[in-house]
């Protein structure tokens, strides 16, 4: 997601799921294989993140799968029949002060609040979890539902960027931050 990553991440052995009311999140294993290639296969997800590429091969999913590298990662699965449903994670900015939160779901499961669901977890999971001051994400301008999503959990427009995305090149987007203070507030107050 950003090129600016930490030798070890503070979650790098944090072997927990993280569960909401429907989801669990664990980790990816090689039997996700499959179906990570045949969801994240579909274009319109390559074109909204940044490292998927377009075609996205089986032997792509078993790459991600066996080297997610510094990042935390996570499948996104339902608790009412274990589907794979998406990937989210978390990768730590080199500062060790913030991480960027990155999903994707596969596009059957969109529009039923898996994508809020999961930012939510993985943002109070990232706060609690760690000392980081700031979770922040970047979407491509044109991502209407990445933005709602981001906007649901409390994250605010910083500042616009550019992505090099694998797929769709060179695109403009809007970074999302929340910082721990504001996080706290919201909680706090109970509406998020
Ligand atoms: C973005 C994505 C994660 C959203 O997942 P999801 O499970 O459908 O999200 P949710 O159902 O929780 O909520 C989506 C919100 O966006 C809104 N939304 C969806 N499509 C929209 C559109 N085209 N324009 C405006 N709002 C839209 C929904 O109405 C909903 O908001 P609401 O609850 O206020 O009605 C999913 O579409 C996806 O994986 N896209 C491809 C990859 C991607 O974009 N990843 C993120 C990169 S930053």
């Amino acid at each position: 997601m950003t090129e600016d990553s930490l030798d070890t991440s503070p979650f790098e052995n944090d072997e927990r799921r993280i569960r909401t009311t429907r989801l669990v999140m664990r980790k990816v294993i090689a039997a996700d294989a499959a179906e990570i290639a045949r969801q994240a296969g579909d274009k319109q997800i390559a074109m909204m993140t940044a490292r998927i590429p377009h075609p996205y091969s089986l032997a792509d999913a078993k790459a991600f799968i066996a080297k997610p590298g510094d990042e935390f990662v996570r499948a996104v699965t339902l608790v009412s029949n274990g589907c794979l449903v998406g990937v989210a994670g978390l990768k730590p900015h080199r500062d060790g002060r913030a991480v960027e939160l990155g999903y994707w779901f596969g596009a059957d499961h969109w529009g039923r609040g898996y994508g809020t669901e999961a930012a939510q977890a993985f943002v109070d999971f990232a706060f609690v979890s760690s000392d980081i001051e700031c979770v922040w994400a970047r979407c491509r301008v044109i991502n209407a539902a990445s933005r709602r999503v981001l906007e649901k959990c409390g994250f605010q427009m910083r500042r616009m960027g550019i992505l090099d995305s694998v797929c769709a090149g060179r695109v403009s987007t809007e970074d999302y931050h929340l910082d721990r203070g504001a996080w706290t507030a919201l909680k706090a107050w109970g509406g998020k």
